[in-house]
């Protein structure tokens, strides 16, 4: 296989061309011929002309790549290692949505041949490869898992906006229905990835070490929420605990924060569902969940509260949210529990406005029914940078006043700013 896939006489799929798609899909294309396939006939349109629709990519990562972009799944028939990175989102019970992994793997299984390879890169509970999707690819093909074709998990581990350890800079887990078909999906990514290759020891073992990077992530930092919480009520800057207990050699200075986005905020929920699948009741896991989920309404009714201790009605008050993707320095809003802090806000009858240079004013509006203003139209009774984006990073005393009517009220959720001793001033 790794022969005729060098050659060029056998083509390599990915399904799902998203943030960890496109990127995977036009490595391999450095030095694999590749077909590239998305449901979303806009997004494969933006492809073709070279524009990366997640706005991660520059135009020059898709020069010098030998791939097709396609939304008609008749043009895999040449390709035989299939690679799907569709998302795995919840839905709106929080219980692991698996339509997206459903469908591909349909469509998959219609173009299967004999000796082919899927490798699964979507994060999902441990089982999920072999219960859920396999049986699909069967059922589809006609053909028999093992004999017929062979599959393997691989999760991805890049970091949004994350700009040093990128795809091939990060050891690669792979995982393999049999050593046969490990040693294949093995060599295979390793010509691409440069750090290395981690061989796990079966595709659950896989599944699992990938859903409990980001479990273990959301725990550490809902106990820095937690303690967030407390330290806020007696009265000290949970920073300087962070950094007086972080001068033992064994304290992890984790930071409290808003967590969202489509992976460290989700994935806890795809392992609570399989653990409760087979009789277990999560409760560490739970727990870290609620205590994120809640930072939002704990930061507006300290808005809330600020606001009346200096004497002022917040029915009338106008607040400026700075920030609402979920996380600094990208353009993604999904699962942005800035959102939810501005619904809080709102409820509390505060006048909001948000901007955001880095998100989309459309996708902002569609996914959040907010509008983005474009420029801030002051003074404001309190200032929220929510998001610690560069822009915010830099700025001064004065641009803040500028924006605020007097006193300051600012809320610098991450404490990205050191404006000294600064009376109204509350970090997380
Ligand atoms: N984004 C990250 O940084 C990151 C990191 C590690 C792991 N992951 C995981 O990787 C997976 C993909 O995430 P993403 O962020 O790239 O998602 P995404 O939403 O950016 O992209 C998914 C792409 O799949 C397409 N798609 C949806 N259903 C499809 C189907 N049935 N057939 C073909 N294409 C389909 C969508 O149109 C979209 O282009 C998820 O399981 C996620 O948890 C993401």
């Amino acid at each position: 296989m790794i022969t005729q896939l060098l050659n060029k006489e056998k083509a390599i799929s990915i399904t799902g061309l998203g943030y960890v798609g496109l990127p995977l899909a036009l490595e391999f294309a450095k030095k694999f011929k590749v077909i590239g396939f998305d449901i979303n006939e806009e997004r494969v349109e933006l492809m073709k002309q070279g524009i990366d629709p997640s706005k991660e990519l520059e135009a020059s990562a898709f020069a010098k790549c030998d791939i097709q972009f396609t939304s008609n799944i008749e043009d895999l028939q040449d390709a035989h290692f299939h690679i799907i990175a569709v998302p795995t989102d919840i839905d709106a019970h929080k219980v692991p949505n698996l339509k997206p992994l459903e469908s591909s793997s349909k469509a998959i299984g219609s173009i299967l041949k004999k000796g082919d390879f899927v490798i699964y890169e979507s994060t999902v509970y441990p089982g999920c490869t072999e219960e859920d999707c396999i049986p699909i690819l069967e059922h589809q093909s006609g053909l028999k898992a093992n004999s017929d074709f062979h599959y393997g998990y691989s999760p991805e581990r890049i970091v949004p906006g994350e700009k040093v350890r990128t795809l091939t800079k990060i050891l690669k887990i792979v995982s393999g229905s049999s050593p046969e078909a490990l040693e294949v999906i093995s060599s295979v990514y390793g010509n691409i990835i440069e750090a290395g290759i981690y061989e796990a020891s079966s595709v659950k073992v896989a599944e699992a070490a990938k859903v409990i990077e980001n479990t273990q992530r959301d725990i550490n930092i809902s106990l820095m929420n937690e303690l967030a919480v407390i330290f806020d009520k007696i009265g000290i800057d949970t920073n300087e605990v962070i950094e007086a207990a972080g001068s033992k050699w064994n304290f992890h200075k984790y930071r409290p924060g808003l967590v969202g986005g489509h992976c460290i905020g989700v994935d806890p929920y795809y392992l609570m569902h399989k653990a409760k699948q087979i009789g277990h009741d999560p409760q560490v896991i739970a727990a870290g969940r609620r205590v994120n989920d809640y930072i939002p309404n704990f930061i507006a009714k300290k808005v809330v509260t600020s606001l009346i201790e200096l004497g002022k009605n917040p029915g009338a008050c106008k607040v400026l949210v700075m920030g609402i993707t979920f996380k600094e320095d990208v353009s993604d809003i999904r699962n942005s529990k800035v959102a939810d802090l501005i619904n809080e806000l709102k409820d509390f009858s505060l006048d909001v406005d948000v901007v955001d240079a880095n998100a989309s004013k459309e996708e902002v509006l569609h996914e959040y029914g907010i509008e983005l203003k474009d420029k801030s139209t002051g003074p404001y009774d309190a200032l929220v940078i929510a998001v610690g984006h560069k822009e915010y990073r830099v700025l001064r005393l004065e641009d803040l006043n500028a924006l605020s009517k007097d006193p300051l009220l600012l809320f610098d959720i991450k404490g990205i700013l050191d404006l000294g001793d600064l009376p109204n001033y509350w970090k997380l």
